[in-house]
């Protein structure tokens, strides 16, 4: 199997997540179980999961000059991701409060920090897009620069995978670039019919595995493994992932593989922290 190039654009933020039994009600206080601060970002999560699933994955995005930026830094590299394109901006880097509950369910609120300065494409950005198999984005970053990347890919036959997340109406311009679109039940509801003008659409379905639906118009569902859900922060992150290294396979061979590694994504608490590698990955799927 040739080892797929993939460029990640997005985001990476620290995550500062609390446990609880309950999620607070709005003017609700409760008491909390626990306390961790994990690395997360979509970008970053996406890009991980690709290195750790077995791709030759890039990151391209911004960490700040705050006491976090260290840690995101090592995690990529810890990860085997580049991080040639990864710049340091002055200032706080991106963080996420995240509550998660005992059913493993989330509320995530994202500060960009360093993010919102990913206002352009480097030179060094538009090479790697240009030189990547797959360049894979989500909609953490300004959506000028995700639009200038999806441009620059297309122009160069560079594949295009968008976990348009979190979810916001784009132009047309972008859709028209999209190759293949990620996105759960509440995403492909909100963004309705406009799905319908990208080639391939992968819905994600939580513990029920994920749906794709190719150019013919053909569906196919593919049912995730079982596993014990802790949390499920950065399962459609790791999803994404490691769909990207498996893609030129085949969509079927895609999900199947993107299903084992986002289930297992949910075992532990923490979103870079349970991103799978690939040998864990390999032992699920072995019947
Ligand atoms: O998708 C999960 C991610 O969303 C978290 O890691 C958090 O940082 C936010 O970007």
């Amino acid at each position: 199997m040739t080892i797929p190039l993939i460029a990640v654009l997005g985001s990476i933020n620290m995550d500062l997540v609390t446990t609880t039994a309950i999620r607070p009600a709005p003017g609700e206080t409760v008491l909390g179980s626990g306390f961790a601060m994990v690395p997360g970002g979509k970008g970053a999560n996406q890009a991980i999961a690709a290195s750790r699933a077995g791709g030759q994955a890039m990151f391209l995005g911004a960490i700040g000059t705050d006491v976090f930026a260290p840690r995101l830094r090592a995690v990529l590299t810890e990860s085997g991701v580049d991080t040639t394109c990864l710049r340091t901006i002055e200032g706080p880097s991106g963080i996420a409060t995240i509550v998660v509950d005992d059913s493993g369910e989330n509320n995530i609120i994202v500060v960009g920090g360093a993010n919102t300065a990913m206002t352009g494409l480097s030179a060094a950005d538009l090479t790697a897009v240009a030189a990547a198999d797959i360049l894979v984005c989500q909609l953490e970053i300004p959506l000028a620069t995700v639009t200038a990347a999806v441009r620059h890919a297309h122009a160069h036959d560079t594949t295009v995978i968008l976990n348009p997340s979190p979810v916001q109406q784009l132009s047309d311009e972008v859709w028209d670039h999209v190759d293949v679109a990620v996105v759960n039940s509440a995403e492909a509801d909100h963004l309705g019919g406009v799905l319908d003008r990208v080639p391939h659409l992968v819905v994600t379905l939580g513990a029920d595995g994920a749906r794709h639906r190719g150019p013919d118009g053909a569906v196919n569902t593919v049912a995730g493994p079982a596993v014990e859900v802790v949390d499920t922060t950065g399962a459609g992150d790791t999803f994404t992932g490691a769909l990207a290294v498996r893609w030129a396979q085949g969509p079927a061979t895609a999900l199947r593989f993107a299903c084992a590694a986002g289930s297992l994504a949910t075992t532990m608490l923490g979103a870079s922290a349970a991103i799978p590698w690939r040998a864990d990955i390999e032992a699920m799927l072995e019947p």
